[in-house]
């Protein structure tokens, strides 16, 4: 089955038996057993999709977990309460004193704080690696995971994965990565390699910015550790939660290919306008990462992220005011477009706001991309201080949605 039918047509197991399209949604704290013998074998189980007591799930949480497993090609699938909560269970799991954990360099901002909140100072020993790395020099017989985000969060380059889980498989050591940009639509990472995929479902997988939920996929045996540890540690998500994920799921496809063209169209106008400096998006032919985002990817999602030419911070701030569309946001991965100012991690301790490039998040969501330029281009005419042009928006989205996305 192509995956926009598996979408819609996966997690109605227990739908079926309630003469419905829809699962029903199930909420429990207390699991309770027909027999001695089932409530023993419940209790000695590592528990993926059966019930043992709340926190493990509900029918509708095992709904949500079998239909993500199936998304991402590969076994099993466990629900975390947050996308960072699903990152710091896989990292928690391989982490441990005198352990060595490779991260990517550019990883979500709290990934990095993480590591060096809790990790380094429990004896861990976290390494950064560059996208040009050579990782078979810095993988160490004490590596126990190396942990990957691509593109990176906000400043966008690639990492080639199969490259990295080649090296990383080589010497016996397990390669997780968060995923959340390609989605399962439009990155495979478990055929690229990914012993272990990360997404948090609050973004596209939900898609209605209305919860906060994290997804990890991969084989049992890769799992196994991090369900061992999110059982010790209570790592949960809510019944309602997964069920409003299920629903958000059933549209992922058709919402993901309206993200990537509405996306591409901005992305290309930011590009001609002279204010704009540099426009950070793989899906684009001048960007490095363009290469290894064609060869890794099938589609690009709706963040990306631009480089204003220098100017004041009050330009600057009369740039971010005047966007009426984008919201003033730190997500992305919802129905609604959302700006924000972005301070990778590497560039925060500047001393100086001067020394610091004006760059800006955008997340294009479902409206029309024309009347999303318009705003943009009003607001760029505010870095000038002056009030109001439209000049050189696209004429009509239908000239926008015509972009060939493969190119
Ligand atoms: C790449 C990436 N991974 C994980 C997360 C964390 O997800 P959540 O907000 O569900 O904790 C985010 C949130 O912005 C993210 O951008």
């Amino acid at each position: 089955m192509d995956t926009e039918t598996l979408l819609i047509h996966t997690a109605r197991q227990t739908a079926a038996a309630a003469h419905s399209v829809s699962p029903p949604l199930v909420r429990t704290s207390t699991t309770v057993f027909d027999s001695f013998d089932a409530y023993k074998q419940a209790q000695g189980a590592l528990v993926f999709d059966g019930p043992r007591y709340g926190r493990s799930g509900t029918s509708t949480t095992f709904e949500l977990q079998r239909a993500m497993a199936q998304i991402a090609n590969t076994e099993a699938s466990i629900a975390t309460s947050s996308g960072l909560a699903a990152i710091t269970a896989v990292l928690a799991a391989h982490a441990g004193p005198g352990n060595h954990i490779l991260v990517s360099a550019g990883v979500y901002g709290p990934t990095r704080v993480f590591c060096e909140t809790e990790l380094i100072p429990s004896d861990t020993e976290v390494e950064y690696f560059d996208h040009d790395a050579d990782i078979s020099a810095l993988l160490r017989d004490t590596t126990s995971l190396v942990f990957v985000e691509t593109p990176a969060s906000l400043t966008m380059e690639m990492w080639d994965m199969p490259t990295i889980c080649a090296a990383a498989h080589e010497r016996g050591v397990r390669v997780a990565c968060d995923a959340t940009w390609g989605t399962p639509i439009f990155f495979d990472a478990h055929t690229l390699g990914g012993d272990i995929s990360i997404h948090a479902a609050t973004k596209f997988i939900n898609g209605h910015s209305d919860l906060l939920l994290g997804l990890i996929t991969g084989t049992l045996d890769a799992l196994a550790g991090v369900r061992e540890y999110c059982d010790r540690s209570g790592t949960h998500a809510a019944p309602d939660t997964c069920w409003l994920t299920l629903r958000g799921l059933r549209t992922l496809a058709v919402r993901m290919e309206r993200h990537q063209r509405s996306a591409l169209a901005v992305a290309q106008w930011l590009q001609s306008q002279p204010a704009v400096q540099r426009v950070f998006y793989p899906a684009l032919d001048t960007d490095p990462g363009h290469k290894l985002w064609r060869s890794q990817f099938s589609g690009a999602a709706g963040p990306f992220t631009i480089e204003l030419a220098p100017c004041s911070e009050d330009a600057f701030t009369r740039f971010i005011d005047h966007l009426s569309l984008f919201s003033l946001g730190t997500s992305w991965g919802g129905f609604e477009s959302l700006v924000m100012p972005a301070v990778p991690h590497h560039l925060r301790a500047l001393a100086t706001p001067a020394d610091t490039p004006r760059l800006v998040r955008f997340h294009i969501g479902l409206e029309s991309p024309h009347d999303l330029c318009d705003d943009l281009a009003s607001a760029l005419a505010a870095i000038q201080g002056e009030e109001d042009t439209t000049a050189g928006a696209p004429q009509g989205e239908q000239a926008t949605l015509a972009v060939d996305t493969a190119s």
